[in-house]
């Protein structure tokens, strides 16, 4: 049986909602998909799995800190154990996917692109194959400004059930393919 596993970070849900979108499709292709917090994660070994998915929002156009602090943690670990290797070669059968929620208040998109890219760094650098980064515009909680009057228009009430169902959809279509 194939593995997947599913590290999100969530503050005020929805990244969390895509975090569980993508668990049910991974088990739709009958993936074995465990699902944790970065807290919950630190022991845990990416290369254990056949599927990485690592997920936040973006704030600031960066990952929140606590995922970074968790993200370098395990990259010193695998430094230490020789898994940093210059020009990055492969591991066959590895592979990662990397999740973004945002809302794009100012900038648009380009505000969580280099979340998405940042968090990729640390899967190419130990030889996993990123297969997609995915973007997905979310209700900015807490600000009606900012759900309303940014650059993407009004964002209240996402990510919807479609967007939900779309990551749903992807997400099988991958683990069948593992
Ligand atoms: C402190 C803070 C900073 C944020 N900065 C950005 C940002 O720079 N760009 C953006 O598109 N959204 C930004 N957002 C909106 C969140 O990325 C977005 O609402 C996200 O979906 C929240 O995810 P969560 O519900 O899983 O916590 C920010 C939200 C907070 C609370």
């Amino acid at each position: 049986m194939k593995t997947a596993l599913i590290i999100y970070w969530s503050k005020t849900g929805n990244t969390e909602k895509v975090a569980n979108a993508i668990k049910q499709g991974l088990e739709e292709a009958s993936i074995q998909v465990t699902i944790k917090k970065p807290e919950e994660a630190e022991a845990l070994d990416y290369f254990d799995y056949d599927l990485v998915c690592v997920g936040c929002p973006s704030y600031s156009w960066h990952p929140p800190e606590p995922v970074t602090n968790f993200l370098k943690k395990k990259f010193a670990e695998y430094r230490q154990n020789g898994k940093i290797k210059p020009s990055a070669p492969k591991v066959p059968g590895k592979n990662a996917i990397v999740f973004v929620t945002y809302s794009g208040p100012h900038t648009g998109i380009d505000e969580a692109t280099p979340v998405g890219k940042d968090i990729r760094q640390y899967f190419e650098h130990i030889g996993f194959n990123v297969i997609d980064e995915w973007y997905v515009l979310s209700e900015f909680h807490g600000s009606l400004e900012h759900s309303t009057l940014g650059r993407l228009g009004d964002v209240r009430g996402k990510p919807t059930a479609e967007q939900l169902q779309v990551v749903k959809d992807d997400s099988r279509r991958i683990g069948k393919l593992l």
